[in-house]
């Protein structure tokens, strides 16, 4: 009776860390973006600002990076990585925040110094594609 007893309370235990364990792997699953398909990285490789200043700015500072898949940074592009990221920082203005200041191995101002706030936000919008 004794013993029965101990083992329902072990196997409840087992259920519940196992449940806790299976939802922190859902929620990383969640979290994760899917990798960048072919087409992405195409479109990545080649994309490029429509406004011609812009475009020399982009190809001069964010294109070594944000244009090539495997380096770390977010594909031009790839916008479940980019919705990731705002989701992870509180929204897409604060994406601005980081790119001015830096984050991990994203230089401040991309490497852009003579970058006005304006151009890092129409930079990060192409990039995204959308509006922050
Ligand atoms: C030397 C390489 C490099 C250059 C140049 C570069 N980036 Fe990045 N960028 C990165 C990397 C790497 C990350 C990912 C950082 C991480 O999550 O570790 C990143 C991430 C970002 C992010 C997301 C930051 C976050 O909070 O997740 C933004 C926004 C960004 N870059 C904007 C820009 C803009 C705008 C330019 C051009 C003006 C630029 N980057 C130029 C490497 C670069």
């Amino acid at each position: 009776m004794k013993t029965s007893y101990l083992f329902g309370i072990g196997a409840a235990a087992a259920l519940v860390v196992g449940s806790v364990a299976w939802n922190a792997l859902q929620e990383n699953a969640a979290s994760a973006p899917a990798p960048p398909t072919l087409d992405q990285i195409a479109f990545a490789e080649t994309a490029t600002p429509s406004d011609a200043e812009l475009a020399a700015v982009y190809d001069r500072s964010c294109r070594a990076c944000h244009a090539l898949d495997g380096g770390g940074a977010p594909l031009t592009g790839h916008a479940a990585d980019w919705r990731a990221r705002a989701e992870e920082r509180g929204g897409l203005r604060a994406l601005t925040v980081s790119a001015i200041e830096g984050y991990e191995n994203m230089p401040g101002m991309g490497l852009c110094n003579d970058c006005s706030e304006g151009q890092i936000v129409d930079l990060i919008e192409f990039m995204i594609g959308e509006e922050l």
